[in-house]
């Protein structure tokens, strides 16, 4: 592994970010790289796809990058995702389409989604920091299956927005949820 290639993406990330999106990005990268040990993940994609997950976070999207993100521009909250893949090619010259889809579907998931990409959801919305009724449960779960694990998370989520009533999540999670269903009957 490339460890100066690592200094300087988060050097160049640390000045994109705000210092708490950072300090949850850094627990991401911790969270994914406990998630891997033991599965047959690469390990240089999952530490370059967690550090780089939320890059675009505070980035508006160009015009012409509005266009390409037309499916998921109704989505505000998630369009960082998208945008994140884009601005890892652009601003840090990642080419490698295994990290650039870990960060586009960091918050939805998708169908027939790699171990890496499941890893760095996964890692995102477990890491230490995170809060909500049940996690402690899940990362215990976590352990044991990391799929099991994204199903409590989305199924969880599903639940928020529902009670929440203002917000639509993007038909991608529920085709990921659908899909980890089946996958683990
Ligand atoms: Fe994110
Ligand atoms: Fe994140």
């Amino acid at each position: 592994m490339d460890y100066t290639k690592i200094d300087f993406y988060s050097e160049k990330l640390k000045k994109m970010l705000t210092q708490s999106r950072f300090e949850h990005t850094i627990r991401t990268v911790n969270k994914a790289v406990e998630l891997a040990k033991g599965t047959d993940a690469d390990m240089e994609v999952v530490l370059i796809a967690s550090l780089l997950h939320d890059c675009a976070k505070y980035i508006e999207p160009t015009a012409q990058q509005a266009d390409e993100l037309k499916d998921f521009m109704q989505y505000p909250q998630i369009v960082h995702a998208p945008l994140g893949s884009i601005i890892a090619q652009e601003e840090f010259g990642i080419t490698d389409e295994r990290i650039l889809n870990a960060i586009k579907y960091h918050t939805t998931g998708r169908e027939n989604m790699s171990i890496e990409e499941k890893i760095v959801f996964l890692a995102d919305a477990i890491e230490d920091g995170r809060s909500f009724g049940g996690i402690n449960e899940i990362r215990e779960l976590a352990k044991e299956s990391i799929d099991l694990a994204m199903i409590e998370v989305i199924k969880g989520t599903i639940e928020f927005e529902r009670t929440k009533q203002n917000e639509e999540l993007h038909p991608l999670t529920y085709q990921t949820l659908s899909y980890l269903e089946k996958e683990n009957l």
